[in-house]
């Protein structure tokens, strides 16, 4: 749609996670900063996030073996310079969350709280309230905004990426909802456009991801031509509450540090299934942890496994989980006194748009940061808690590439549009034909998850594949439930596309009918492009 109204920027920041948020604030000083939203500025995944944030902060560990934690979790995929960034940076952008305002929780000693988590052989997850550590980084973050000048607009869904005659990004189209700003469809026009939109964990019916996880930067990634890459690295958290078969939509998580602070996996019988399977046993990487559930539940025919921390006792759960003991308890469940019935669930994409190591996507003055982008740190599978380091890390990056590229490559202003844009000036390349009803949404989510989940062959992707492709061409109403709907089917093809292509197990990516890894063929990465095609 044509847009109805347009506001100006240096930079529009869209999203407002961690990756978004940090990006907002760290290019301030650089420019007139806009952060668009789709709905509040605390609701994307951010402030669900549990366990905590990863970083070499105890005296006994070192950036090195965060590194190297990392790269045995992501399978042979991760970039090694971009890890060590991550690794490297960690521990000084956890302590400029702290000077920000960031309360972690403390040891006895006074220092900073390190617990372990899933495939880390330290203890170096700093967490805060316990099991709340997305929700104070998100507090402390959202009040630094409040006097930074960093202009923000909630309720606002992005369309399509503007880009100027030469190709370059020049701005967003955008779908504003709220009341209180300019409504309907408009634009913003910026000298650079930071993609921080977080997750497409909707795409599958079960997921950890909140509503507004849908994909929506990468589907506008795909429409702008940008790179997006492995995309059939789609991680599956071992470890959410067991809602009953057939659950959907966001499921309560039960964090890994519950395993990391000694809870036991255990089978209906009372067996330490992961014992033996891999010498981390419950706190193996996360991809090895849910192929043991599932696999345990198929050998078992149960419909869910158990993890059991009753001998924390009461006093540990209430300090230690206080947030997951509420929601254990809210469903009936008490893990003080029972285990917690477990099945893994859609939980975070280890792909998306592809970025240089300061996150420059392959659209010059298009960036991207946090869980829409793949800056190469997570590989095939990304380590438990880097995922907020990463967001803080990179989004930091891109503010300090964006201070030299507003200064020296980035045009001061975008050459206005032609009378008739044969590509440049309008959306960059417009929604796709057919938007689908509100009802295709459960149909995509249900394919996904039987087809294209924990467990994937060649005849259920085929199958995914064919069935999506039935959805296209739909003729709904344009309006924020077609678009979401949309982006869902776009990404949903595009994951269907990659996975089929990968013909080997590794990572997060399972194949029954390919059961191994492949070093020789399949140690790189799959490019996709709209319409499904892989490179
Ligand atoms: C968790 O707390 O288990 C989630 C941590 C993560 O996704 O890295």
């Amino acid at each position: 749609p044509a847009p109805g109204w347009t506001v100006e920027a240096d930079v529009v920041v869209i999203g407002s996670g961690i990756a978004g948020l940090v990006a907002a604030l760290r290019c301030r000083p650089h420019g007139r900063v806009l952060l668009v939203t789709k709905a509040l500025l605390d609701a994307g995944s951010t402030r669900w996030a549990q366990g905590g944030i990863a970083a070499a902060l105890a005296p006994d560990d070192t950036p090195e073996e965060h590194l190297a934690d990392t790269l045995v979790a992501g399978v042979g995929l991760c970039d090694e310079d971009a890890v060590r960034a991550l690794v490297t940076e960690g521990p000084d952008a956890v302590r400029g969350l702290i000077e920000l305002g960031a309360t972690f929780d403390s040891a006895e000693d006074g220092g900073i709280a390190l617990t372990r988590e899933g495939g880390h052989h330290r203890r170096r997850i700093a967490h805060a309230g316990g099991d709340a550590t997305g929700a104070e980084i998100s507090r402390a973050l959202r009040a630094e905004l409040k006097d930074s000048g960093v202009e923000v607009i909630e309720h606002a869904l992005v369309l399509d990426l503007l880009k100027d005659a030469a190709g370059r990004a020049a701005g967003i189209t955008l779908h504003v909802m709220g009341e209180g700003q300019p409504g309907g469809v408009g634009a913003v026009r910026a000298r650079a456009v930071v993609l921080a939109t977080g997750g497409l964990g909707q795409v599958f019916s079960a997921t950890t991801n909140p509503e507004v996880s849908t994909g929506d930067g990468v589907a506008l990634a795909l429409r702008a031509g940008a790179e997006v890459t492995d995309l059939e690295f789609v991680q599956f958290h071992p470890t959410v509450l067991w809602l009953g078969d057939g659950a959907t939509g966001q499921q309560p998580l039960i964090s890994e540090a519950v395993r990391g602070e000694g809870a036991h996996l255990v089978d209906h019988a009372g067996e330490r299934f992961m014992v033996g399977r891999h010498e981390l046993a419950e706190l193996a990487p996360r991809d090895v942890v849910t192929r043991g559930i599932t696999n345990r539940m198929r050998e078992t025919g149960a419909s869910c496994m158990l993890l059991d921390g009753r001998h924390f006792g009461a006093a540990m759960w209430e300090n230690r989980f206080p947030t997951i003991l509420a929601a254990c308890r809210h469903h009936g469940i008490d893990p003080v006194t029972e285990p917690i019935p477990v099945v893994p669930a859609a939980h975070y994409a280890s792909g998306g748009v592809r970025t240089d190591l300061h996150g420059r996507t392959s659209v010059p003055g298009l960036y991207a940061c946090g869980e829409v982008a793949c800056t190469g740190v997570h590989g095939a599978n990304r380590l438990a808690s880097n995922s907020l380091l990463e967001g803080l890390v990179f989004a930091t990056r891109i503010a300090a590439a964006l201070h030299e590229d507003l200064s020296r490559t980035l045009p001061a202003t975008h050459e206005p549009p032609p009378a008739n844009p044969p590509e440049g000036d309008g959306p960059a390349s417009g929604m796709p034909v057919g938007l689908l009803g509100a009802g295709a949404r459960g149909e995509i989510q249900r394919i996904m998850s039987s087809c294209a989940g924990v467990l994937r062959g060649a005849d259920g992707l085929e199958r995914a594949a064919r069935r999506l492709a039935g959805l296209g061409g739909g003729d709904a109403e344009p309006g924020v439930e077609a678009w979401e709907v949309a982006n869902l089917h776009t990404v949903a093809s595009a994951i269907v596309a990659a996975a089929r292509r990968r013909q080997e197990t590794r990572g997060s990516h399972w194949r029954e009918d390919f059961p191994e890894r492949a070093d020789g063929a399949w140690r790189g990465h799959l490019v996709t492009r709209l319409a499904g095609d892989v490179l």
